[in-house]
This record gives structure tokens, C-alpha cells and sequence, in this order.
């Protein structure tokens, strides 16, 4: 064979390559409103950056004539490229080929670019979308998944891992972005369960849809298994992008700064009138966290779940931080499961990747009822406890107005290792509400008392002067200073700027015991 057509052979397998399934089978994928791999790739990647690796791959099976049906790359498009000019290690499914299933191969391939991550500090992107474990080669599937997860587990707070789900993604293969750091789904084309609607039909007798059961809205609004339900997978790959710039390439670097024209002393007296007089009547804190961001920009992550707590990444002074925040708009802000689950996850997140956590506070405490007693609010209420507690990037904390009881001390408090905390002059610091004290504290008085009403009334006044306010913390320099709202962008970035360079470490160890 001459040298020209060794290069024509390799042109054929190239060729042949990027053809994966075939026509039919690309036909039939965008007929279901999907993209094949390579399309999702040249989304999500700078244009011209992808460098593909193991494109002629194959798998070994002999069982079920699988030796007739060779295609090259085996169902999964793996390699390299930039986001944003940052490298990105990825690997895309390629439903197109035996349905995206996982061979043994086809694992190896997988492992092969997340132990590249690993070893060079870059990011792994996962675009799933797959039928599971290939059928034909049993339990050397299984063997595959398992190495992935393993992988998953060690990469884990070593470089960020980010999970689309495109398609189909069930059985345990759903482990592999489970443990992933964020999960994306597209609405409609993508669905994530561990048991299928047959089997739970069969097993339990419910009729469930896919879509119902692990669609996008599902998991971003039921279960907070997905961070971002997507409309499209364009609208998908470019959140990803997004997501991306906010973050550094591993544990051991700082985040992109991103200069902003944004003045850093800006002051906003919008501000001054967002907390209202009335302790009991709501406004929506996320008003705050916009008009305090670098061009008031906020990313906010898991919306739809939780929506009691507030989570998401913006900037301050151009520095990317982790900005968790009570919404009194809902649930008048009280911690209860999901929210303590969803906040101590994002939490944990920002201090593996070195994002300050910035804390906007309005929280009246934890939500009472026997759904969240029976559901183990309190060890899910620790999980959040714990991860302030351990984190020890700069931590900073604004109380707006409700800081009360053990949510107080679960807030990035000073006590659990708050680096800088504020209170605005409406702050209220203290075990319980006024109402509430003066509930416990006075009973045998009013039931005795000749006007209860006008007693209790006296009582509730006297209560809220001594305790519901900031001064009594502030004296004690629980709260480092009082500020007024309109200054609080120009103080938290101050305040930031101070501790850009904390150094904080927590003992050695092999793990602590996180309260699962
Ligand atoms: C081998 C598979 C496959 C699989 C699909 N295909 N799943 N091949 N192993 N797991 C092939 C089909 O034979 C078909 O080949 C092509 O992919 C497309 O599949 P269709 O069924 O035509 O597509 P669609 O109608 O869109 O349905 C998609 C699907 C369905 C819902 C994913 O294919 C399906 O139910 N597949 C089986 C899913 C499953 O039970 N997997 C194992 C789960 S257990 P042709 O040649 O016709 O194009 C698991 C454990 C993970 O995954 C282990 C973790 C520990």
C-alpha cells in the first residue's frame, strides 16, 4: 500500500467514524428532537477546539454476533477542548450506536478522559445519553459502570464534574451524574430514573409517565436530583459554558476574575426600603442579591427546588463567590429539608473550589410539622449546620432581618467561623419572635392578668426593644458592624478583599462523618 493510500484509509476511518450509527439512525435521533454527540460537542466546545481521542476504538464482544457489528468509536465520542479558551476534558453518548449502551470499551474510554482531568486539574463534561448497560456484554458492563463511579468519587472536590442528561438515563447508570457536582436535563427528551415506569407499574401499581416520573421538571422541581432543566439542548450546552466561568479548574486554583465596570463603591438606596417595617410581611431577598452583584448579575442554581433557600454565583468586585440567601417569599424563608439539603450541598461545593460564601439572612427558623419531624429534619437541618461549619473559605454573612434560634447559629454565624458579619439595623437576633417569648415567658402572667390582650401586648413591645434588634450581638461582636443597606455591595467587597488571603484548615483526618 502506498503512502497516499495509507492517508486515504485514514480519511475512510474518519469518515466512517463520524458517521457512528449511520444515516438512519442520525435521522431518527433528530427526529426525536435530539442532537447527535459530535453536534452537542461543537455547541458546548469553542469552535475548531475539540480534539477527539479513541476514535477507532471498538469493542471486543464476541457474544450474540456482536463480532458482525463493529462501530468505530463504540458509542461514545471522548477527548478535549476549550470553554471560554479554558480546557475541558468531555465525553458525549452516542445514541446513534447500540442505543449510547456502555461496553466495556466504551467505559475504558470514559475513564481514560476523567483520569486525564484528574491528572492535568481540568474539568469533565458528561453529555448523557443512553439506553445503559449494553445488553450483549453482561456483567463486563456492569464492571464499567463501576469504574466510572469510582472515578466520579475520587474526582470528587479535586476538579469540577458537570452532568447533561439528553436522553434516556436509568438503572444505576443515573449514579455516575448523581455524584457528578451539577446536573443539567433538557425538558422533554431526557429522563433520569432508577426504576422505569414498567417495573414500578408491575411492582406497585402506579401508572406514571416517563416525563412525570424523571423528566426535567421532575428532577428540578420534586426531587432536586437536576440543578438546571433546560428548553433546549442549545439553551442546555450553553448554561453549561456559563456555569464554567464561574468556577475554577480545580481544587487548587483561585476563579477567574472577571473585571466588571461595575463601580465597587456603588451604593443603592433602593436598598434601604427592600425590608419592610412589619416583621411579619415579606419581600423578596433575591432583589438584594441582584442589586448588590457586579452589574447586578446573579446565576442562580436549582431554582426550582427549595425555592425557601436561595443558592447561586455572581460576582463582587469581579471575584467570583457562592451566594446562599433565606427567601421570606416563600415559607416566610424557614429551613426545612430540601432547603437545608439543597444549600448544604452548594455549600460544600464552593469550599472544595475556593468561592467565598457570601450569606444573606432572614430566617425564622426551622419549618415545624411532623412531615419534616418524620422525614429527619433533624439530620438533614445538621447537614447544613455541618457544611458551614467545616467550610473554610471566606466566609461572609449579611442579616437582613429574622435570625433566630438554631437557624442563627446554623447561618455561617460568627460562631461556626464567620469571617466578617453584618447586620442591617432591622436585623432581629434572638432565640424565638417576640410573639413567641412573650408565649412562654409570660403564660401564668396572662392568663392572670386583667387585660391579657393589652398585657401581652406590653410584654411583646418590651421583648422586641431588648432583643429584636442587632445591638445585643453587636455588643457581644457576634456581629462585627451595623450597616446600612444601601452600603452593602461597597462593605462585602471591602470585607472580601480583607480575607482574600484567609488561610483556615480543619484537623487532620481521613473524613469527617457528615450526617447522612
Ligand atoms: C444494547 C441497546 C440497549 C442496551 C438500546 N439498545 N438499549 N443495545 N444494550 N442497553 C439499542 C436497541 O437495540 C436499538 O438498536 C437502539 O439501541 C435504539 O433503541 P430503541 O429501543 O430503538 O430506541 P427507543 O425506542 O428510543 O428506546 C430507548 C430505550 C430502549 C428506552 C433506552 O432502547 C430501552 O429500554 N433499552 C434498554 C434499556 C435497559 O433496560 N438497559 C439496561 C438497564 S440496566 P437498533 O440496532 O435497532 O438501532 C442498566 C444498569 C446500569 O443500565 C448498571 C449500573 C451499575
Amino acid at each position: 500500500m502506498s503512502a497516499h493510500d495509507k492517508f486515504d484509509e485514514l480519511r475512510r476511518r474518519h469518515v466512517e467514524a463520524e458517521l457512528a450509527g449511520g444515516e438512519d439512525r442520525i435521522r431518527r435521533q433528530h427526529k426525536a428532537g435530539k442532537k447527535t454527540a459530535r453536534e452537542r460537542l461543537d455547541l458546548l466546545l469553542d469552535p475548531g477546539s475539540f480534539a477527539e481521542i479513541d476514535k477507532f476504538v471498538v469493542h471486543q464482544t464476541q457474544d450474540f454476533d456482536m463480532q458482525k457489528q463493529k462501530i468505530l468509536g463504540d458509542g461514545v465520542v471522548t477527548g478535549s477542548g476549550r470553554i471560554h479558551g479554558r480546557p475541558a476534558f468531555v465525553f458525549a453518548q452516542d445514541f446513534t450506536v447500540f442505543g449510547g449502551s456502555l461496553s466495556e470499551a466504551y467505559a475504558r474510554k470514559i475513564c481514560k478522559v476523567m483520569d486525564l482531568a484528574m491528572k492535568t486539574g481540568v474539568p469533565i463534561i458528561g453529555l448523557n445519553d443512553s439506553g445503559g448497560a449494553r445488553i450483549q456484554e453482561g456483567v463486563v458492563s456492569l464492571a464499567g459502570y463501576a469504574d466510572i463511579f469510582l472515578r466520579n468519587t475520587l474526582a470528587s472536590g479535586v476538579v469540577p464534574q458537570i452532568s447533561a442528561i439528553m436522553g434516556p438515563c436509568a438503572g444505576g447508570a443515573v449514579y455516575s451524574p448523581a455524584i457528578t457536582d451539577f446536573v443539567f436535563m433538557v425538558k422533554t427528551t431526557s429522563y433520569m430514573f432508577v426504576t422505569g415506569p414498567d417495573v414500578i407499574r408491575a411492582v406497585t401499581h402506579e401508572a406514571v409517565s416517563a416525563e412525570e416520573l424523571g423528566g426535567a421538571t421532575t428532577h428540578t422541581t420534586t426531587s432536586g436530583v437536576a440543578h438546571f432543566a433546560a428548553d433546549s439542548e442549545e439553551e442546555c450546552l450553553a448554561l453549561i459554558r456559563e456555569l464554567l466561568t464561574f468556577l475554577p479548574q480545580n481544587n487548587l486554583e483561585d476563579p477567574p476574575l472577571r473585571p466588571t465596570q461595575d463601580p465597587v463603591d456603588r451604593r443603592d438606596e433602593s436598598l434601604q426600603t427592600i425590608v419592610p417595617d412589619q416583621p411579619n410581611k415579606s419581600y423578596d431577598m433575591s432583589e438584594i442579591i441582584r442589586t448588590v452583584l457586579d452589574d447586578r448579575y446573579f446565576f442562580e442554581v436549582q431554582a426550582a427546588f427549595a425555592p425557601n433557600i436561595i443558592v447561586g454565583f455572581g460576582r463582587l468586585g469581579g471575584r467570583p463567590v457562592g451566594i446562599v440567601a433565606n427567601q421570606p417569599a416563600h415559607l416566610a424563608g424557614c429551613l426545612d429539608i430540601n432547603a437545608s439539603l439543597k444549600a448544604a450541598r452548594f455549600v460544600r461545593f464552593c469550599d472544595c473550589f475556593n468561592l467565598p460564601l457570601v450569606t444573606f439572612e432572614d430566617v425564622p427558623g426551622f419549618l415545624p410539622g411532623t412531615a419534616q419531624e418524620f422525614g429527619g429534619i433533624i439530620k438533614h437541618g445538621a447537614k447544613l449546620l455541618y457544611a458551614f461549619c467545616e467550610a473554610t473559605v471566606p466566609k461572609l454573612t449579611v442579616i437582613t432581618r429574622k435570625a433566630y434560634g438554631g437557624a442563627y447559629c446554623v447561618m455561617s454565624s460568627k460562631h461556626i467561623r464567620g469571617d466578617v458579619n453584618f447586620a442591617y439595623p432591622t436585623a432581629e437576633i434572638a432565640v424565638m419572635g417576640p410573639d413567641g417569648a412573650v408565649n412562654i415567658l409570660y403564660r401564668r402572667e396572662t392568663e392572670r392578668a386583667k387585660d391579657a390582650a393589652a398585657f401581652k401586648e406590653e410584654r411583646t413591645r418590651e421583648y422586641r426593644e431588648k432583643f429584636a434588634n442587632p445591638y445585643v450581638a453587636a455588643e457581644r461582636g457576634y456581629i462585627d458592624e451595623v450597616i446600612e443597606p444601601k452600603d452593602t455591595r461597597a462593605r462585602l467587597i471591602a470585607a472580601l478583599e480583607i480575607v482574600r488571603t484567609k488561610r483556615d484548615a480543619n484537623p487532620p483526618r481521613k473524613h469527617g462523618n457528615l450526617p447522612l
